[in-house]
């Protein structure tokens, strides 16, 4: 789409991310949150990015807060949700901005693991709505899982694949609507095993990290896990996987010590504790370490 127009609505963490994504690329992008304080913040904090980033400040200026979501995605080609993670929220949003949006316009959730069949299947134009799974933060990870529907036309994911693409993002298309689609399932694949570990007393959550970090982890940027297999051989592969799974954690939910320590109030770095302690220097070395990382990244290329 040449200079699109692009209607976020929800301006946390990921909406202003998105926004500024789309202005860097040209796009004129409205922008909308229920929420006082992050309408009048958005423009600030995209700005505070984009200096931070070495990227032109004047894609700010694209940018323009609405305080109605009406206003927001009337002239639209495409809209995107990142409200918080809560079904009926998003259910109500959406029958709401189908009420106001152009009826060609695209309608995409950003949400993280819940099914966009759940969020779209009330709407009258299900054809044209899918989801659009981008990571945090959103100008330095490239990925966004478009994911369809049963419903969602063809026409429809391929735009939105071809938009993606054109703002630099690394769209890939999840083709069947599942809990966590691609990206989310794998990640907490991982952190079922990674706590399991913890709680059977294999090792310390210290350990955990530090093994993966060390090893696998310094490869997975740039060799997938079933390149992975195919470099070492699906015969071993399966050697392998013959010994290991039935000893991996198989459990359908969620592991009782995680449920203890959210009991417990140890939330993480929210409370200064959680699977490890965390003085507020350890939170900020660790954050700033993740945002040097992603930022090299960036600068090396996908
Ligand atoms: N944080 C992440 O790493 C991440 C990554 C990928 C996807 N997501 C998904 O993106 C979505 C947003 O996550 P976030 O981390 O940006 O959350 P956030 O809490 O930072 O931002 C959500 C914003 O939505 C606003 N909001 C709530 N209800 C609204 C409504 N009805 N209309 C307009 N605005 C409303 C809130 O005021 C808030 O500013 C969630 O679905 C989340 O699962 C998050």
């Amino acid at each position: 789409m040449a200079r699109a127009r692009i209607a976020v609505v929800g301006a946390g963490l990921m909406g202003h991310g998105i926004a500024q994504v789309f202005a860097l690329a040209g796009h004129t992008v409205t922008i909308t949150d229920s929420g006082e304080a992050a309408l009048e913040s958005v423009a600030g904090r995209i700005r505070a990015n984009l200096r931070d980033l070495g990227d032109d400040e004047s894609a700010a200026e694209r940018v323009r807060p609405c305080k109605s979501l009406a206003e927001t995605v009337r002239d639209a080609d495409f809209v995107v949700e990142a409200v918080l993670e809560d079904l009926a929220v998003k259910q109500n949003l959406f029958r709401e901005i189908e009420r106001h949006a152009r009826a060609d316009a695209i309608l995409a959730s950003n949400t993280s693991v819940i099914p966009i069949t759940k969020i779209m299947g009330g709407l009258a134009g299900r054809g044209r709505a899918l989801g659009t799974h981008w990571w945090n933060p959103p100008f330095l990870v490239p990925l966004v899982e478009v994911i369809g529907t049963q419903w969602t036309s063809a026409a429809t994911i391929d735009r939105t694949i071809r938009l993606h693409a054109e703002i630099g993002k690394i769209p890939v298309h999840v083709k069947k609507d599942v809990p966590g689609f691609v990206g989310n399932r794998l990640q907490h694949a991982l952190w079922r095993e990674a706590i399991a570990l913890v709680e059977q007393g294999i090792c310390d959550a210290e350990t955990v990290d530090t093994v993966i970090k060390n090893s696998f982890g310094r490869r997975l940027a740039v060799l997938g896990p079933l390149e992975n297999a195919d470099l070492v051989g699906t015969d071993l592969t399966l050697a392998i996987h013959r010994t290991v799974l039935p000893d991996i954690d198989a459990r359908p939910g969620p592991s009782p010590f995680l449920e203890a320590l959210v009991a417990a109030g140890k939330l993480g770095m929210k409370s200064g504790e959680g699977f490890r302690h965390w003085s507020a220097d350890a939170q900020a070395r660790l954050r700033s370490s993740v945002m040097q990382h992603l930022k090299k990244a960036r600068a090396s290329g996908p």
